[in-house]
């Protein structure tokens, strides 16, 4: 008697000792079922809006990639680059590598929408961000990977954060590699990541110096092949007025997720200095040189990294809130 009651007290002391453990642990990590049962179709709806959004403009299957990641560098994939600045608070839309620039809010508003009408109060807008941007990517030819999921929404947003930490396309490749080694990524995934690039525009203003006087010189940035020069020039042909004129940021198939952007790089056709600049360095032009020869390596390595990128600062169990409207902290 005396030893089965102290025996069964160790025991539900010893449960209680690990749900105490473990409960907190379970609740704070990504789970890759995380929606089955309370939002099965969630992701047919993310497909569905990514897919008539990019019937209308095909491009927004790269300004919604670019949006996720724009999210996950400042304070983690919190969903805060889509809260609307308001009287009383400055959001991360008109940060300057946003402002004119970051683009799709109203294609995540549509599908939250769809989203809130089969599972209300339910999906973080950060995970529609997360599954758009896959999506995106899947929709242009590329990969396809599994997501884990239970993000929820933060309830702040930092213009000065989003100033800060968003890599700049003028920075060198060591600047740039710094800001992803302090999100807890490295230089590979710098060069796996940007084969983002391989879809999407870029205004002229993000890359109108290498075209006339480059660091100065009088003469173009020399690591940018004549043929591209020409084009380039064109379509900026004034240092101010052509700013918000676009250029493909992979010319040779635009609106394809494949791996042509690393053969741009091999042969002097990145559009952007950071992305030419990859060449610049042994280890990432090493890199660069694979994903030119294996495109099914850059494809696995893509989603690998993509699933890295959406981990960075993410709010889980009772942290932050599942917004009702993307725009708007509840
Ligand atoms: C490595 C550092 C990076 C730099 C310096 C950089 C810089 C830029 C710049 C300057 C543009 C043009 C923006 C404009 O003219 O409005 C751009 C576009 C784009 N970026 Fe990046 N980027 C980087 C990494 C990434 C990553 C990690 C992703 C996604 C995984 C990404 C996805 C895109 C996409 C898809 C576009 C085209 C957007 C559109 O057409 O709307 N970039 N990037
Ligand atoms: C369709 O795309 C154009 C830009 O190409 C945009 O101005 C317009 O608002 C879009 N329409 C819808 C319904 O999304
Ligand atoms: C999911 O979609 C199916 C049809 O594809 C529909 O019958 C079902 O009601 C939907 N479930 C929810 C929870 O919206
Ligand atoms: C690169 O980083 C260094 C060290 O933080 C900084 O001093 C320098 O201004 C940065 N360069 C650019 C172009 O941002
Ligand atoms: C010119 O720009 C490149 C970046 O592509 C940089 O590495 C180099 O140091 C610059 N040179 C000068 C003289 O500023
Ligand atoms: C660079 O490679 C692309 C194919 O990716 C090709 O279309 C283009 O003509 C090449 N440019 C040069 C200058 O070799």
């Amino acid at each position: 008697m005396q030893a089965m009651d102290s025996s069964s007290y160790t025991h539900s002391l010893l449960s209680f000792v690990i749900i105490l453990v473990l409960s907190p642990l379970a609740s704070s990590q990504l789970d890759y079922k995380f929606y089955d049962s309370t939002c099965p179709n969630l992701t047919k709806i993310v497909r569905y809006g990514v897919w008539s959004a990019m019937g209308n403009e095909t491009r927004m299957a790269a300004s919604l990639l670019r949006l996720h990641f724009h999210d996950c560098f400042v304070n983690g994939c919190d969903g805060s680059i889509l809260l609307d600045d308001t009287s009383s608070f400055t959001g991360e839309k008109n940060a300057g590598p946003n402002r004119m620039s970051a683009r799709g809010f109203e294609v995540i508003d549509a599908i939250k929408a769809n989203v809130e009408k089969s599972c209300p109060s339910t999906v973080s807008c950060a995970d529609i961000l997360t599954l758009a941007a896959r999506e995106s990517v899947y929709l242009t030819g590329g990969p396809y990977w599994s997501l884990p999921l239970g993000r929820r929404d933060g309830t702040t947003a930092s213009q000065t954060a989003a100033n800060q930490q968003i890599p700049s396309p003028l920075e060198p490749l060591e600047n740039i590699t710094a800001k992803f080694t302090s999100k807890g990524l490295e230089m590979k995934d710098v060069v796996v990541l940007s084969g983002a690039h391989t879809i999407g525009f870029a205004k002229c203003s993000t890359f109108k110096q290498r075209l006339f006087n480059f660091n100065s010189t009088g003469n173009p940035d020399p690591t940018l092949g004549s043929s591209l020069l020409k084009d380039l020039q064109s379509t900026c042909p004034d240092q101010d007025s052509s700013d918000s004129n676009l250029a493909a940021l992979d010319p040779v198939t635009a609106n394809k997720f494949d791996n042509v952007y690393y053969k741009n790089l091999v042969n002097n056709s990145g559009l952007l200095q950071s992305d030419q600049a990859l060449m610049g360095d042994s280890n990432s032009a090493a890199m660069v040189n694979n994903y030119n020869k294996y495109p099914y390596l850059f494809y696995n390595d893509f989603g690998a990294s993509m699933v890295k990128m959406g981990k960075i600062g993410v709010l889980t169990g009772t942290n932050g809130e599942i917004r009702k409207n993307c725009r708007v902290v509840n």
